[in-house]
């Protein structure tokens, strides 16, 4: 009996469990052929993926609760995924170039998602991307209202002008990365902005406002993607390649929050002061912030760098800077970061041939080195196994008989060398075969971030 009542919770399970699947699957489309003439009316969300490919798999489940939530919502943006393979001749035509791509399109714009693939991430690029491009805030509230959910945020304040058709433009291709708002002046709290003239275009950010101004500050849209960013972040990688598309360099302080928590607090004070008390000498050449471990700067110079410290990363061309002694006040972090600006300060690294050389011997070491960490058993084998082979082929002719002495000698040392020598290629060979497992992922995502790069206005 208690079995019975079993198999039928057991039913019961399996029956709601297919029906909650297939709800959440409901809210992502499958697109074909037919999406191109059928998709303008709406604002749609589609993930380009390819069968095989690995990223694509990893994204899918989240792709269902992206769909799934968005629908709950009552958000107007359709969600879909279409398989790129299948239907080549689209996936190029929406100037697809790498799996998985995400793309919000809206009528005869089409965005790239570029960020972290996580459900929160992507459902807040829909929701940004998909609503106007500038919103306009009707009252004081609203006003105060964004200001405390936004870091950043970039307002267009007065009447109609040219200023403003420009902001609009700016706008529309730049929504992908912040949020844009307009307002009258009358409903700016005059405490707490002041404007010297109008209309003005300002960004809110780090507790306070500043104004673009045409003349020092060059193209509106440049200005933007210069001041898109809090001047003081914790970085990691993905923020780290988001801040070098600014033209800044970067300055960081490496630090070991768990192991030596006091130390870190000092350290990022002194370049949170830094970015704060020295805005005006610094903010248009640094972006600054702090990393929590060094994996990541250590991969970047190829090196060890030492915790706690503080490093300067150009980006642009893959140099750093560091400081000569330990730094251990604020002036000292001054002097540094001045000599950075003034170049006086030591260069280190940079992409030419020689380190693009170091990177590549770098990358395969490093491959070799965590195929070995994750999977010592696999990495025997993967090492061992043509090892073994080869010395039982070799083993095989050194121990061929042979009627004349001598030459067996011979050939023994022969053999000897060619052994060492194939031992080497191997190496070599399984080095360079293990770098390009690791590069085809690399190149994958490589391809996504350049095609995100170049934002595509179809
Ligand atoms: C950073 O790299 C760019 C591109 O090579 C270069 O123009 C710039 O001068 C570099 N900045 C510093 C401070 O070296």
């Amino acid at each position: 009996m208690a079995e019975v009542k079993g198999m039928k919770a057991l039913q019961c399970g399996v029956i709601t469990m297919v029906l909650l699947s297939s709800a959440v699957f409901a809210f992502v489309e499958d697109l074909d052929d037919t999406f191109k003439d059928n998709r303008m009316d709406d604002v749609w969300l589609v993930d380009f993926y390819a069968p095989w490919c690995g990223y694509c798999k990893k994204l899918e489940p989240i792709w269902y609760e992206v769909g799934a939530e968005l629908k709950n919502s009552g958000s107007p943006v359709r969600v879909g995924k279409m398989d790129a393979t299948a239907y080549t001749g689209m996936a190029s035509e929406f100037g697809v170039r790498g799996y998985p791509t995400i793309k919000l399109l809206k009528g005869e714009l089409a965005y790239n998602y570029k960020g972290p693939r996580t459900k929160d991430d992507i459902i807040e690029f829909a929701n940004r991307v998909a609503g106007p491009s500038v919103r306009s805030l009707p009252s004081r509230q609203m006003f105060e209202h964004v200001l405390k959910r936004h870091n950043v945020l970039f307002m267009y304040i007065g009447g109609e002008s040219p200023l403003k058709e420009k902001y609009i433009d700016v706008a529309s291709e730049l929504i992908v990365y912040t949020y844009f708002f307009s307002a009258s002046e009358d409903i700016m709290p005059e405490q707490y902005v002041t404007l010297s003239e109008l209309p003005s275009v300002v960004v809110f950010k780090d507790g306070s406002h500043f104004t673009y101004d045409e003349y020092e500050d060059g193209r509106l849209a440049s200005w933007v993607n210069r001041e898109r960013f809090q001047s003081y972040l914790q970085i990691d990688g993905f923020t780290l390649y988001e801040l070098g598309e600014t033209g800044k360099l970067v300055a960081i302080a490496v630090i070991d929050e768990k192991n030596s928590p006091e130390e870190s607090l000092r350290i990022k004070s002194l370049i949170q002061r830094v970015s704060t008390e020295h805005r005006d000498s610094f903010y248009r050449d640094f972006q600054f912030g702090h990393m929590d471990g060094n994996d990541y700067i250590n991969s970047f110079i190829m090196g060890d760098v030492a915790v706690p410290s503080f490093i300067v990363l150009n980006t642009s061309n893959e140099q750093y800077f560091l400081p000569s002694a330990p730094i251990e006040s604020l002036e000292q972090l001054i002097t540094f970061i001045r000599g950075v600006l003034d170049g006086t300060a030591q260069a280190y690294g940079g992409d030419g041939f020689f380190q693009r050389l170091k990177r590549v011997a770098y990358d395969a070491r490093s491959t070799i080195m965590s195929v070995f960490r994750s999977s010592p058993v696999l990495a025997c084998f993967l090492f061992g196994l043509p090892l073994g082979v080869i010395s039982l082929m070799c083993y095989g002719i050194c121990t061929a008989e042979s009627d004349d002495e001598a030459e067996l000698i011979k050939r023994e040392g022969q053999t000897d060398e060619d052994d060492e020598e194939d031992e080497l290629d191997v190496g070599r060979h399984m080095a360079a075969e293990l770098k390009d497992l690791g590069e085809d992922n690399e190149a994958e995502e490589e391809q996504v971030e350049k095609s995100a790069a170049d934002k595509k206005l179809d």
